[in-house]
C-alpha cells in the first residue's frame, strides 16, 4: 500500500508528479508560441529521472552551470547536447567535460567572457583533438558574469574564437537574473523585453564586423513565464520552472497549487510565538530566493499538508536554525505531531540538499528519485 503524505518520516522533499508535469508543459508550451528551442537548466533538480521528462516534452538538450553536475547527466546518455552556461576557466575542467562527452557522442558547448577562458578551451580542446562551441555571455543586468553591450571586447573575442582552429562560435548566451527583483509581473516583462533588445543591437555590432551570430540563448523563469519579447532568440534556459517555489509565488508568476517542490515537516514543539518544526536550514536552505533576492522576510511559507494552498493562510516560517525551523503561530493552535507542507523561496537549492526526492501524486507517494548531480559544484 502506497504511504500517503502524513504517514512519511519528516523531514522530507516531495515533488508533485503531477503539478510537475504541468510546469513541463506550461514551458514547452511557451517555447513553441515563439518558436524557440528549450534547453532546460538541469541545476534546479539534479536528477535524471526529471532532465528525462524534459527530453521527453520536447527538450533539445540540457544546460548545466559546472562540468561535474555535466557529468553525471552526460555519462548516463541524457540527451544529445549540453550547454555549460558558466564561464569555466580551469582546462583541466573543460578537457574532462570534452573527454566524456566525446565518449557518449554528446556535443558540448561551452560559454566564455574573457581571454583566458578561450585559452583554457582551446587548450582543452586541442588535448582532446575536439574542435567545440563556444557562446559568448552578454551581461544583461544581472552583473554577474559576461561583457556589457558596447565593450569592445565582445567583438575581440568573437574573433578570437573564430579564428581558432578548436573553437566554434555558437553565438550569444545571456542570464537576466535581476528579473527576480523586479516588483511585479509588468517589470518582468520589460526586463525580458531589454534584454532582447540589447541582444539584438550587439547581434548587429557583430553583423557588422562580419559575424554572424547562430544562436541566441537567453533564461530566467521570471523573464520566461512573464516576458513575451523573443525577437532574435533561438533558445530559452528555464531552470527554476519545473518545481517553482515562494519567489514565484511573491512575483505573481504562479500560485502556490503550482508549486510542485515542498518539504513535509511535523511540528515538534511550540512555544508561545512560534510553532517549531523539523527542517532547518540544512533541509530548507537559508537562501533568501535567487541570486540571494528576496522579499526580506522568512524563509518560506508553511501550509496544512492535505489543504489546496490558495484556501489556507499560509503561515511563514520565519527563523532557522540548523535543524529547526520557527513558524509564526499567528493565532493557529496546532497540536504537536501536526505534520505541514513548507514551500521553500528558493527550490534550487533545497533539491540539492536532498538525496532524493519523494514523488507523489494524489497525496501519496509513488516514487522517489535520486537528486544524482546533488554536491556537483566543480
Ligand atoms: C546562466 C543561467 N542560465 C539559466 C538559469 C536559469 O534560471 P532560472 O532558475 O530562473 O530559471 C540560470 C539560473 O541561475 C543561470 O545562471
Amino acid at each position: 500500500m502506497a504511504l500517503r503524505i502524513a504517514e512519511l518520516e519528516t523531514p522530507e522533499v516531495l515533488v508533485d508528479r503531477d503539478q510537475l508535469l504541468r510546469n513541463l508543459g506550461r514551458v514547452q508550451r511557451i517555447a513553441a508560441q515563439h518558436d524557440v528551442a528549450l534547453r532546460p537548466h538541469v541545476k534546479t533538480h539534479k536528477c535524471i529521472e526529471i532532465a528525462r521528462l524534459q527530453l521527453e516534452h520536447g527538450a533539445v538538450g540540457l544546460t548545466a552551470s559546472k562540468v561535474d553536475e555535466a557529468l553525471v547527466f552526460i555519462e548516463q546518455a541524457c540527451g544529445p547536447s549540453f550547454t555549460l552556461a558558466y564561464p569555466i576557466v580551469d582546462p583541466r575542467k573543460l578537457q574532462r567535460a570534452f573527454a566524456s562527452a566525446g565518449h557518449q557522442n554528446v556535443e558540448l558547448r561551452i560559454t566564455v567572457d574573457s581571454e583566458a577562458g578561450i585559452a583554457a578551451a582551446e587548450a582543452a580542446a586541442k588535448s582532446c583533438n575536439k574542435t567545440v562551441s563556444a557562446f559568448v555571455k552578454i551581461d544583461v543586468g544581472l552583473h554577474r558574469c559576461g561583457l556589457v553591450e558596447d565593450d569592445p571586447q565582445v567583438v575581440r573575442l568573437v574573433r578570437l574564437i573564430s579564428s581558432s582552429s578548436q573553437l566554434r562560435f555558437a553565438g550569444l548566451l545571456s542570464h537576466a537574473g535581476q528579473a527576480y527583483t523586479a516588483p511585479d509581473i509588468a517589470r518582468i516583462a520589460e526586463i525580458a523585453a531589454e534584454e532582447s533588445a540589447i541582444l539584438q543591437r550587439v547581434r548587429s555590432r557583430l553583423a557588422s564586423a562580419g559575424f554572424d551570430v547562430p544562436e541566441v540563448s537567453v533564461g530566467s523563469t521570471p523573464t520566461v513565464l512573464a516576458g513575451n519579447s523573443f525577437e532574435a532568440v533561438t533558445e530559452i534556459r528555464p531552470g527554476n520552472y519545473v518545481f517553482l517555489d515562494a519567489t514565484a509565488v511573491r512575483l505573481g508568476l504562479a500560485s502556490f497549487e503550482e508549486v510542485a517542490l515542498s518539504v513535509v515537516v511535523t511540528i515538534i514543539s511550540a512555544n508561545s510565538s512560534y510553532f517549531i518544526i523539523d527542517g532547518g536550514s540544512k533541509v530548507l536552505s537559508s537562501d533568501l530566493g535567487a541570486h540571494g533576492t528576496g522579499a526580506g522576510v522568512g524563509y518560506g511559507v508553511a501550509l496544512p499538508i492535505d489543504v489546496a494552498g490558495a484556501e489556507a493562510a499560509p503561515l511563514l516560517v520565519a527563523r532557522l536554525s540548523e535543524e529547526h525551523g520557527f513558524v509564526e503561530r499567528a493565532g493557529e493552535d496546532l497540536a504537536i505531531g501536526t505534520k505541514l507542507r513548507v514551500i521553500p523561496n528558493h527550490a534550487c537549492p533545497v533539491a540539492n540538499l536532498a538525496e532524493r526526492l519523494t514523488i507523489t501524486s494524489q497525496g501519496e507517494m509513488i516514487d522517489q528519485w535520486q537528486v544524482a548531480a546533488r554536491g556537483k559544484v566543480r
